[in-house]
């Protein structure tokens, strides 16, 4: 199997970081990779915010498991209590994929490419569509002030960061979803 094949083949959704930092070279080979995926007519039509600001991610991350642990519905603040107390899982890095109206498949491609480029520098990561609701939060505004840029909106954001030993696994491939024709 190439290389290429056996990142896609080993990334899977990371629920434990360390916490330890990750080296800039790193943050920017990632960076690369997410404007490097294609886009309809070139447009390349999102922004890449790199948030390596452990206190932000943190002060987002406590903003959001109040605002669950306040919602009627304690489904959600119990799942996340389960898994650490954490909605960002102790990530020091979450890249934050800033989008133009009406670009949802770009996003997902970009945010692919995010993904796969960690995966392939041995860091863990998961795609996190929960994100969005840190700006659901009292401090939403304050957030999307520091993190948005005018004219974008959240697209998409991914964690990255050291797995811890307790680490997941890949999801079996399901090759039954797969079909030829001819
Ligand atoms: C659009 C999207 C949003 C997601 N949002 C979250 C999230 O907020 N929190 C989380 O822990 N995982 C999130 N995930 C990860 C999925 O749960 C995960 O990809 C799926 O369970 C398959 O597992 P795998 O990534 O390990 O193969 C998201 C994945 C996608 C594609």
């Amino acid at each position: 199997m190439n290389e290429v094949l056996k990142t896609m083949a080993t990334r899977y959704s990371c629920r434990s970081f360390t916490g330890e930092q990750v080296e800039l070279e790193k943050l920017e080979a990632i960076a690369l990779a997410a404007v490097q995926a294609p886009s309809a007519m070139n447009r390349q039509p999102w922004k890449i915010i790199v948030i390596k600001d452990k206190a932000l991610l943190d002060e987002m991350d406590a903003s959001i498991m109040e605002k669950l642990s306040q919602s009627e519905d304690k489904t959600m603040y119990e799942r996340m209590q389960s898994r650490g107390g954490k909605l960002f899982y102790n990530a020091p890095v979450m890249f934050v994929v800033a989008k133009q109206k009406n670009t949802e498949l770009d996003t997902g491609i970009v945010t692919e490419n995010i993904a796969l480029a960690a995966t392939s520098l041995g860091l863990g990561n998961v795609i996190c569509g929960m994100a969005r609701m840190i700006f659901e939060t009292d401090k939403g505004d304050y957030f999307k002030e520091q993190i948005i840029p005018e004219g974008y909106e959240l697209g998409m954001s991914v964690l990255v960061g050291y797995p811890t030993s307790n680490e997941g696994t890949p999801h079996p491939a399901d090759t039954s979803k797969i079909t030829y024709i001819g």
